[in-house]
């Protein structure tokens, strides 16, 4: 059970309005940090560049573990569940999908290096950059393996280099 839901339903629709209160306002620390940094529009903008495109073009396949997207998994239900749910698209508190059509869109066109970097510096939401590299690596074989990449023979590690050859394309 998270903090947030300590008080129960109540408590939690309560905090669900103050905070939708605050990010439609624009107001408070949290809308603010949200907007603080690219958008997954931006992100998107500058993946789509040629550069950026030629660069993943000849990428190779992400690289994970099926015992790291277990870890991954245990770090999510701790530090992202609360806000983008069970399922990965049941969440509250203003949390995207992290799964389907809508993580295909954002992500696929780009490389591993995209979806780490983005999570790195804006997750948890609330307190972003907090987790170590590690974990961050983690969390990223997870959502990788909720969405369908087949974990390989090695472990996904921090090194942007190395997750900037990882090509998130199928075709
Ligand atoms: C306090 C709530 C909260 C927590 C906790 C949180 N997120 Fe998020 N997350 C959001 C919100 C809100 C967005 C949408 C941000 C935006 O559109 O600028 C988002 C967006 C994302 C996206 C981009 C989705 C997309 O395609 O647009 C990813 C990936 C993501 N979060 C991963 C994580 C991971 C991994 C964790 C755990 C380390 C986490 N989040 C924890 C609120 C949260």
């Amino acid at each position: 059970m998270s903090d947030w839901a300590a008080d129960g339903e109540h408590g939690r629709g309560m905090v669900a309005d103050a905070m939708l209160r605050g990010v439609t306002r624009g107001q408070g620390r949290w809308a603010r940090r949200l907007r603080a940094g690219l958008g997954p529009a931006v992100v998107l903008a500058t993946l789509s560049g040629p550069g950026a495109a030629r660069a993943v073009a000849d990428g190779v396949p992400p690289a994970f573990t099926q015992e790291q997207a277990e870890r991954g998994q245990a770090a999510y239900r701790r530090y992202c569940q609360n806000c983008h749910g069970s399922r990965l698209d049941n969440g509250e508190f203003g949390g995207a999908p992290l799964n389907g059509q809508y993580f295909a869109r954002h992500w696929g066109a780009g490389s591993v290096a995209g979806l780490y970097d983005y999570i790195r510096a804006r997750m948890p939401a609330d307190r972003p950059g907090r987790l170590s590299p590690q974990t961050y690596a983690d969390l990223t074989a997870f959502l990788l393996s909720r969405n369908g990449y087949p974990p390989a023979g090695a472990e996904l590690t921090p090194d942007a280099e190395e997750q900037q050859r990882m090509s998130l394309r199928r075709e």
